[in-house]
């Protein structure tokens, strides 16, 4: 400051310019400086708002929310921009009604239910295709499934897509990775099925993913199939620019989770609580998040934007102050920070879903499919082909099979009304 006044004083005084002129001049900059601003909103404003792609139609609704306004939010602050209220009424648009009707996912050919604002990307589709190798898949596993769930998985689907798939386990198998020749990912994580071990996997997902350079995220686990043309058709209709956050919300309202207080501590919610739709306190966060076990993906451009609460293990401290798994974290960095709308869409599928309801001509035009679960090991969709039941219990075999019948182990069947 002082550097930039001196001169100009010592000019004033070299020219012997009265008391009153060096005021009035003064005072005639200051008039300046105030008139600057009042020319300049018309032009700033018109180039303020950003296009964005998702834009949340809950502002336009009644539900207020009170944001804190610091903009930098890192993951170990307390007080980070967290929406104090977001009313629940003004998220239910009649898009959310219709995730479970299996009559979509037969119309659209092209997979997505774009959040129901029909051609909201219809007029963005990129004009160069999306190439198959932009997109990175990432499969969840661990140590104990090599053997039972991941040799499927890299009998089947993976083996049509070795390059671009990334298998995250908790424990060394050199003979696996020799044999196959997959990327095989040992994070170093606990094997234990708890919330940590589940978000140390993740953090290295997010982290191998934007090393990658790839355009797309995609996660899912061990016992879920890829039907990958599925896949491919569905981010097509995106671009990987855009903030694209797709997936099956496992609820069909939002969650509600309260953000951890720092000063004492005390508020501990186990998982099952968070899930009830209660409200706690003032300070809680609604939010949709995509089911980790039916899979998700996510836009490069929206990865990117997740980063100061993703990447470098910054994904476990923002799930620690939530105290959500996984994928609840996704969401809650997504939806809740980063103010991007989820675009539900029920062409992934979990073990938690009644599989066999799944109609059978609509099978290959899913993303995702899934087997099993605690209660039910029949829980399988219900297709037919090459294999019976008790050669293919998950029935992933004869999906394979129906999509690609060259394949060498496949038998040889007449399916001419598939292909
Ligand atoms: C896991 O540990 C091994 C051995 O220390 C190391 O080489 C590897 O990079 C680690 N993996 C990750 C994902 O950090």
């Amino acid at each position: 400051m002082n550097r930039l006044c001196r001169p100009v004083r010592m000019h004033i005084a070299s020219v012997g310019v009265s008391k009153f002129c060096f005021l009035f001049s003064l005072a005639f900059c200051g008039l300046l400086l105030l008139l600057i601003p009042a020319l300049q909103p018309p032009a700033r404003q018109v180039d303020l708002p950003q296009p964005r792609p998702q834009v949340r139609p809950a502002q336009a609704g009644p539900s207020h929310r009170v944001r804190v306004p610091g903009v930098s939010l890192h993951a170990g602050e307390t007080d980070s921009a967290t929406e104090l209220s977001r009313s629940s009424a003004g998220r239910t648009e009649g898009t959310r009604d219709d995730i479970h009707s299996p009559k979509r996912g037969m119309d659209s050919k092209r997979g997505a239910v774009p959040g129901g604002k029909g051609g909201r990307f219809s007029g963005s589709r990129s004009r160069d295709p999306l190439d198959f190798k932009d997109i990175f898949i990432a499969v969840k596993t661990t140590r104990k499934y090599h053997k039972s769930r991941l040799e499927l998985l890299i009998q089947t689907w993976v083996s049509r897509a070795k390059e671009q798939t990334y298998i995250f386990t908790d424990g060394e198998d050199k003979e696996l990775q020799m044999r196959t020749r997959v990327n095989l990912i040992n994070t170093n994580c606990s094997a234990a099925h708890t919330r940590q071990a589940l978000c140390c996997k993740m953090s290295v997902e997010y982290d191998k993913f934007i090393e990658s350079q790839k355009k797309w995220f995609c996660h899912v686990d061990d016992d879920n199939y890829v039907i990958l043309p599925s896949l491919l058709g569905l981010l097509s209709s995106y671009h990987h620019s855009q903030d694209v956050y797709l997936g099956r919300p496992s609820l069909d309202h939002p969650i509600e989770a309260a953000e951890r207080v720092k000063s004492d501590g005390s508020v501990s919610l186990p998982y099952e609580e968070i899930l009830a739709p209660l409200t706690y306190t003032a300070v809680s966060v609604k939010f949709w998040f995509a089911t980790g076990g039916a899979g998700f993906c996510i836009s490069r451009g929206l990865a990117l934007k997740m980063s100061p609460w993703a990447s470098l293990g910054n994904f476990i401290s923002t799930a620690e102050k939530i105290r959500l798994p996984d994928d609840c974290t996704i969401g809650y960095i997504i939806e809740a920070l980063l103010e991007v709308t989820l675009t539900h869409t029920h062409l992934f599928h979990s073990h938690l879903e009644n599989l066999q309801k799944l109609p059978t001509d609509t099978v290959l035009e899913q993303v995702t499919l899934s087997f099993g679960g605690f209660e039910n090991r029949r829980n399988v969709v219900s297709i037919v082909g090459g294999f019976s039941l008790a050669d293919d219990p998950t029935r992933f075999k004869t999906v394979h099979c129906l999509l690609y019948p060259d394949t060498n182990w496949c038998p040889k069947l007449e399916h001419s009304h598939i292909n």
